[in-house]
């Protein structure tokens, strides 16, 4: 079945313990998008919030770097509590560096691509990651609408993974809701990231339950 990953970003900075526990009774994984501002034009949170987050989370969390130079950074996720880390394939210059850089701080690694990136780039990193994270919209912002021709790469990624036998998960990030849950998880995708489509809910475990079992609502 397919895991649900809530991003924070939308989360209610104000009440976020509410929201953390919604997660741990309801999802899988939270999603946490750190921006800088210079990878991509926003600025999200660092590690103060993290930090808050990982002391009441019961579920993994799943970091996704914008950054610039994440390598400076993996030691201070892995000291924080992040479980698995993906930072920008074209944000490094030699991602095989940085794969080991977070196996060696404990954590999965993970590399997360832009809709305008092949997904043939990733294919020879598939079995030294633990997952790769394919954006269904460009990043830097929560809240916008889903891209269609994400279905063709989750599909292209996960013939290869197969073709390969490796273990490596494909995890989707960016207008996810219970509208495209379904097609996503039947086009390969194993961890869906989903923002606004579960904190601007009135009822969000609602939301998180119907993308588990692919209904419709
Ligand atoms: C966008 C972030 C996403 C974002 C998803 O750059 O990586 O994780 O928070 O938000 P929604 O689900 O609202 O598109
Ligand atoms: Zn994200």
């Amino acid at each position: 079945m397919v895991q649900i990953a809530p991003s924070m970003l939308s989360a209610d900075f104000l009440h976020l313990e509410k929201d953390v526990r919604m997660v741990n009774e309801n999802a899988d994984l939270f999603h946490l998008d750190i921006m800088d501002g210079t990878f991509v034009p926003n600025i999200s949170y660092g590690f103060p919030v993290v930090e808050a987050i990982a002391r009441k989370a019961e579920k993994p969390l799943d970091a996704h770097l914008m950054i610039i130079n994440p390598d400076k950074y993996v030691e201070r996720f892995a000291a924080a509590g992040v479980k698995m880390l993906s930072f920008h394939y074209d944000a490094v210059e030699d991602p095989a560096y940085v794969i080991e850089m977070i196996r060696a701080n404990g954590m999965i690694p993970g590399i997360a691509i832009n809709p305008d990136i092949p997904v043939e780039k990733l294919f020879p990193y598939i079995s030294s990651c633990g997952f790769m994270l394919i954006m269904s919209v460009f990043a830097g912002f929560g809240g916008q609408k889903f891209i269609e021709t994400t279905y063709s790469r989750i599909r292209t990624l996960k013939e290869e993974i197969n073709r390969q036998g490796a273990e490596c998960l494909i995890e989707v990030d960016g207008g996810v809701s219970p509208a495209n849950a379904s097609a996503l998880a039947e086009a390969g995708a194993d961890i869906l990231v989903a923002g606004s489509a579960v904190f601007k809910a009135a009822d969000p475990s609602a939301v998180i339950s119907a993308m588990k079992q692919d209904q419709i609502i």
